[in-house]
């Protein structure tokens, strides 16, 4: 607890989807908390995402890097964190395949300066979100905890590494590390790169939705407030120096996801275009999420609700999503999928 006996939290990349779902799940759960959110604001970070706690005195922003040791020196003598959670990071694997560098830097570079100030000053907790990219592709079967990690593309090498690096605190100085890995999330505010709202979105405005492949790859949805959940769970339950998968428990093929989206926005099949697929594109992602059940938590919203709750929330708020639909995102667009939008 700080002076004002207020537990806090550094949440870094709090401006981006997860980070920014988190600290509104802090909010409405704990009164007696102070959130710092440190973040870069990259293309994916987004202040809009946190407008209602601008005026809390509990929550203070800094635009700042988690590779800038000097930053996040300067965080850790103001604040004491008593928690970090670290989102920060370059997330799209498309953007990887493009341009690995800012991955490198920011997935374990950054983790390394955290996980240093971490040590420097004391923590009670050290929560590295890591993913089930990971563990690469699996045909049949799911992947547990102690599963070999063959993460394959430069996205899930650099989160890999953080993920390890991460470890390699707990295992070499004590320091109170935990590792997540989740699955595919869903729900507001995720940038409209990303499959789901990129294809509400497109669909709303009639346009094409690009499709990978056959559209038979398959991923396992979580919806982020299941996710934001299950790490509030782990940080106040998980055992240090452990990993703890969390799934959604809702595999679904791309072209099923991409039909439903079609149904709830109520616009026709035609809007799908397929394009060629992804390089090194993974074909199945799935995880057993054994343990984290035998520790007491599982996802409780059900995918069919959420992901209604998710679409409706991109068609009440067009102002959110549509700014975000210009300039280098379109460069970026018609580069990848070569074609407009
Ligand atoms: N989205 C998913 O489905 C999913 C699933 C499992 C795990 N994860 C992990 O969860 C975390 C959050 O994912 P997301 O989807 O919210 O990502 P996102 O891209 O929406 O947000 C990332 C945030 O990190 C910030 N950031 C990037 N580089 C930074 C740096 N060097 N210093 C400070 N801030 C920086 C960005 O500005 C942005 O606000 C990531 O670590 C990702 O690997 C995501």
């Amino acid at each position: 607890m700080n002076r004002e006996g207020k537990m806090v939290y550094l949440v870094t990349g709090g401006a981006g989807f997860i980070g920014s779902n988190y600290i509104h799940y802090l909010f409405r759960r704990y009164q007696n908390i102070k959130v710092i959110n440190l973040d870069k604001l990259t293309y994916a970070g987004n202040l809009a995402n946190l407008t209602d706690l601008e005026s809390n005195p509990d929550y203070i922003f800094v635009k700042g890097d988690i590779c800038d040791p000097a930053v996040v020196h300067q965080i850790f003598l103001d604040y004491r964190p008593n928690y970090v959670v670290n989102f920060a990071a370059e997330s799209h694997v498309d953007r990887s395949i493009g341009k690995p560098d800012d991955f490198i830097r920011t997935d374990m570079f950054g983790v390394f300066i955290l996980l240093e100030a971490a040590k420097e000053f004391g923590i009670d907790r050290f929560i590295q979100i890591s993913t089930d990219e990971v563990y690469g592709s699996i045909l049949s079967g799911s992947f547990t905890e102690e599963s070999t990690l063959r993460p394959s593309n430069p996205y899930s090498a650099s989160k890999a590494g953080g993920d390890r690096l991460a470890y390699s605190y707990f295992a070499t100085y004590g320091l109170p590390v935990i590792v997540t890995r989740a699955s595919n999330n869903y729900g507001p505010y995720q940038y409209p790169e990303k499959l789901i709202p990129l294809f509400v979105t497109n669909a709303i405005e009639d346009k094409p939705l690009p499709l990978y492949g056959d559209g038979k790859n398959i991923r396992d949805w979580l919806f982020v407030e299941d996710h934001c959940d299950a790490i509030e769970f782990i940080l106040r339950n998980g055992k240090n120096g452990e990993v703890y998968n969390i799934a959604g428990g809702s595999e679904k093929e791309n072209i099923e996801i991409t039909n439903l989206i079609l149904e709830l926005v109520g616009k026709p099949k035609n809007l799908i275009r397929y394009v060629p697929d992804r390089i090194g594109h993974d074909r199945r992602y799935s995880l057993d999420a054994t343990k984290l059940k035998n520790l007491g938590w599982q996802a409780s919203h059900n995918f069919r609700e959420a992901i209604e709750l998710t679409v409706n929330w991109y068609i009440e708020h067009p102002e959110w999503w549509k700014p975000l639909k210009s300039g280098e995102y379109l460069e970026f667009y018609k580069k990848h999928y070569k074609m407009e939008l």
